[in-house]
């Protein structure tokens, strides 16, 4: 990846990620990403003309990754390695658009004081988009795709799994890791999450895109699961 990004041009952002940054006004705009992981998608968005560049990560080394990348593009952004729970609080209200993506609400155990740092991170008007994988996919066993789909677990299951492995998307390698929870949050509760600190909902949409690197079978069984989805709050 450091070569791709060292060639310049490169972009690790899906087209739908794309179109919506470029609906909301990503030219010239001040970015934050929450649980940027080596911040690949972040540094994309200089590609479609964000201005200031900030990747917030839990995970040190990730964070050293996305500083080398960086380096590498020539592109200048802003890694902090933080707890997003615990991020200091400069960087309230200084960014057009807060994104998160792919595997980050999840990890999250408390999603209203997460949508609470999210809209902080916001100038009054700002936006949040979240591209994220469905939740009810989480109720299918994963696999291969010739492998047959079976639910595993209940949609409004609130116990919390528990996983002891990372992936390191930079060297494609798995890393032992602090063991951490993660939820199913039901799409009413991300909902409601945002809705609850006082964002509004600009534009919602379930989409049948699989876009984990888990649930092949679901996607090959055709059977029309909504896969992922892209939820936006306004800041007023
Ligand atoms: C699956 S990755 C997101 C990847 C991103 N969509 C991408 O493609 O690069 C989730 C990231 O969330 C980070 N993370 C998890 N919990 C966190 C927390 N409480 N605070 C900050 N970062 C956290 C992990 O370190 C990891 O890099």
């Amino acid at each position: 990846m450091i070569e791709a990004f060292s060639k310049g041009g490169f972009s690790a952002l899906g087209k739908i990620a794309i179109e919506r940054l470029q609906a909301n006004g990503i030219d010239g705009a001040d970015i934050v990403q929450i649980c940027c992981n080596n911040g690949q998608e972040l540094l994309s968005t200089k590609e479609l003309g964000a201005k200031r560049l900030v990747g917030i990560d839990g995970t040190e080394g990730f964070v050293v990754q996305g500083r080398e990348l960086a380096a590498a593009a020539g592109i200048e952004a802003e890694f902090i390695a933080s707890n997003i729970y615990e991020l200091p609080d400069r960087y309230q209200e200084k960014f057009d658009i807060a994104l998160v993506t792919i595997g980050v609400l999840s990890w999250m155990p408390e999603l209203v004081r997460f949508f609470e740092i999210a809209a902080g991170l916001l100038r009054p008007g700002g936006l949040l988009l979240i591209h994220e994988q469905h939740p009810v996919i989480e109720m299918m066993e994963p696999g291969g795709k010739d492998d047959p789909v079976k639910f595993e677990i209940s949609y409004f299951d609130e116990t919390a799994y528990v996983d002891a492995n990372g992936l390191d998307y930079y060297g494609g390698e798995t890393y032992d890791a602090t063991p951490n929870n993660s939820f199913i949050h039901k799409m009413s509760d991300v909902i409601m999450a945002g809705l609850g600190v006082g964002m509004a909902i600009q534009h919602f949409e379930e989409l049948p895109d699989h876009i984990s690197n888990t649930w092949y079978n679901v996607e090959a069984s055709g059977i029309g699961m909504p896969m992922s989805y892209v939820l936006e709050f306004r800041k007023s």
